[in-house]
């Protein structure tokens, strides 16, 4: 008997039914997702968001006020509506609005990540996922193949000094989508004096204390950084119960705080680094103190989570890596700590308790 030639059948409705979505539309749309990105991104940098707060708009006043071609901005709005971000009024007639998602790009308005959008596809950033092969063959950050140095020391020369400003305003942007969401579901009350290790401009820590007026803060961070937090924290009349320390986190941790909050730090480092972190809270806190993590838990298993994507932004960018709640455990572990409890919540991050032993 002759072997049947190999003939490409293609799947019935049914079947695709079962096997989910058809595999090469799925290729696709993996591929061109940058395609999505940098749109979303141009459309942040224009300010179309903005321009469209007061209600929809046709897309020949949006070119006039961006100073855009008209017709290449259509087909950007059009591709940005089928993402479901901006959405074309009646079809053809080219007038456009605003879709729940895109009212998180309007500037000023709680929870905007419009920062956000202005950092993550940016050319500086996207540039270095080009060089995603370098990290995948070395296991070492793109960032340091392409600018010869570490991401945190990038940020502290002056040369980067915009990408900085650019990168700390996303940081705080990012928190704003957490900080409601963790304060809705897990109670401070009892801590005394909390301390935000590398706090950033310590959006984390003045929500917090403005939750809890009886609470004290102390916020640690690198020189550059600091000074955004003590603005910050002035702005918001929180000086006299809110202390700035500069320091690294690699040499010590200041002593005197009841507990310690850390956002996205530990994932920025490898098991080494972050060990040295988390041993220099342990010595900061002596026994029985609080350490309150704000990090993505991802699952051991094949689930999706948009922390297994970040994880890939934590191994081109800083060289670190998102973890699993059995790695987190054993890390606390190592460093003197005993693991608590975590508690999800409406955002992408968990919060990891655990008590220094
Ligand atoms: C991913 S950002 C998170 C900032 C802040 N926790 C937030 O979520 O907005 C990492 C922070 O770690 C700080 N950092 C990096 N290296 C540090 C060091 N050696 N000592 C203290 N802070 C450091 C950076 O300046 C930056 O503010």
């Amino acid at each position: 008997m002759s072997a049947q030639p190999h003939v490409a059948v293609p799947p019935t409705a049914q079947e695709q039914q079962q096997t989910g979505p058809n595999p090469q539309q799925q290729l696709l749309q993996a591929a061109m997702g940058y395609v999505v990105s940098s749109a979303v991104y141009t459309a942040t940098k224009l300010g179309i968001a903005d321009l469209l707060a007061d209600g929809p708009k046709p897309v020949a006043e949006l070119a006039k006020q961006t100073q855009t071609h008209e017709d290449a901005l259509y087909r950007m709005l059009r591709a940005l509506a089928c993402a479901g971000i901006f959405a074309e009024v009646e079809a053809g007639s080219r007038l456009f609005a605003l879709t729940p998602p895109a009212e998180f790009l309007l500037s000023g308005r709680e929870g905007s990540m419009r920062e956000f959008l202005l950092f993550f596809p940016d050319p500086f950033h996207f540039h270095l996922y080009a060089e995603m092969l370098y990290s995948i063959k070395t296991g070492k950050p793109a960032v340091e193949h392409v600018h010869g140095m570490p991401v945190f020391e990038l940020f502290a020369d002056p040369k980067y000094k915009e990408e900085s400003v650019v990168f700390n305003a996303a940081m705080t942007s990012f928190s704003a989508v957490v900080v409601p969401a963790v304060l809705e579901v897990y109670d401070f009350s009892g801590i005394g004096t909390l301390m935000d290790v590398a706090g950033g401009h310590g959006f984390v820590l003045t929500s917090i204390l403005k939750k809890y007026p009886e609470m004290r803060g102390k916020l640690v961070d690198l020189e550059h950084v600091t000074k955004g937090a003590r603005q910050r924290i002035a702005e918001l009349k929180l000086t006299d119960r809110c202390e700035v320390v500069t320091g690294d986190f690699f040499q010590s941790v200041p002593e005197g705080a009841d507990a310690i909050i850390m956002k996205h730090i530990i994932h920025d480092w490898d098991d080494e680094k972050a060990l040295l972190i988390l041993k220099n809270c342990r010595k900061a806190l002596g026994k029985n103190g609080k350490l309150i993590l704000l990090e993505a838990v991802i699952s051991e298993d094949n689930e999706p989570h948009p922390g297994k994507f970040v994880d890939l932004e934590m191994l081109i960018f800083p060289g670190g890596r998102e973890r699993t709640e059995s790695e987190y455990r054993k890390l606390f572990e190592e460093a003197g700590f005993k693991m608590n409890r975590v508690v999800p919540n409406k955002s992408p991050l968990s919060v990891v308790e655990a008590v220094s032993q």
